[in-house]
């Protein structure tokens, strides 16, 4: 009889573990921040720790996807702003770019070399964001794969699931960038000295 309990009681646990699992996969998988119930859940500061493309070129030096974020902003209509800097003839130059919702749940658009797609692969929104996109540029296309930390620097953890999620998503491994050893504008933010 006691065993049975404890049998029970342990099936009882597993249930519940596996119930949790599936609710922290279906916020990182959808994300949006109306469903989500708070705006700010994505805003505020961000670093740009990994970049990956099936695309080399695009995201290394002078490519136009080699892009670091400083900081995103969740407007009330949804829309999100990205505050980027890319380096431009040595320079870090500011860009700034506003993504709109798609009709398609978590998914959003923005119009920058080209047409891009893009949404919220896996997140700890108080520690990191993975994102995938799509680019469409005159017929011919590329996707892009973005790890963004709250701090400079993630645990070699986060890092490495991001480089399986860009393996999975058919991006060779020579093609993902950890930039936490390259120039990525940190100095050109705000309160940073210029
Ligand atoms: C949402 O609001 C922002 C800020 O006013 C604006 O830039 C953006 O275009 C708006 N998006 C849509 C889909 O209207």
């Amino acid at each position: 009889m006691k065993l049975l309990l404890l049998l029970l009681l342990g099936l009882e646990l597993t249930l519940v573990c596996v119930h949790t699992e599936g609710q922290t996969s279906a916020i990182g998988k959808n994300f949006n921040p109306e469903k989500a119930g708070s705006w700010g859940i994505i805003e505020g500061e961000w670093y740009s720790v990994g970049l990956a493309s099936d695309k080399r070129e695009i995201i290394e030096e002078h490519g136009s996807m080699r892009v670091f974020v400083e900081h995103i902003h969740v407007f009330k209509n949804s829309s999100l702003a990205f505050q980027y800097h890319t380096i431009i003839n040595g320079e870090c130059t500011e860009l700034y770019l506003v993504c709109d919702k798609t009709e398609k749940d978590g998914e959003y658009y923005v119009k920058y070399d080209g047409d891009n797609i893009f949404k919220v692969l896996a997140a700890d929104y108080d520690d990191y964001i993975i994102l995938h996109l799509r680019n469409i540029n005159n017929g011919e296309t590329f996707k892009l794969m973005e790890l963004y930390g709250r701090k400079p620097e993630l645990s070699s953890n986060i890092k490495e699931k991001f480089v399986d999620l860009c393996k999975k998503h058919g991006i060779v491994e020579e093609n993902i960038l950890d930039l936490t050893g390259v120039d990525r504008c940190i100095q050109a933010r705000d309160g940073g000295e210029s």
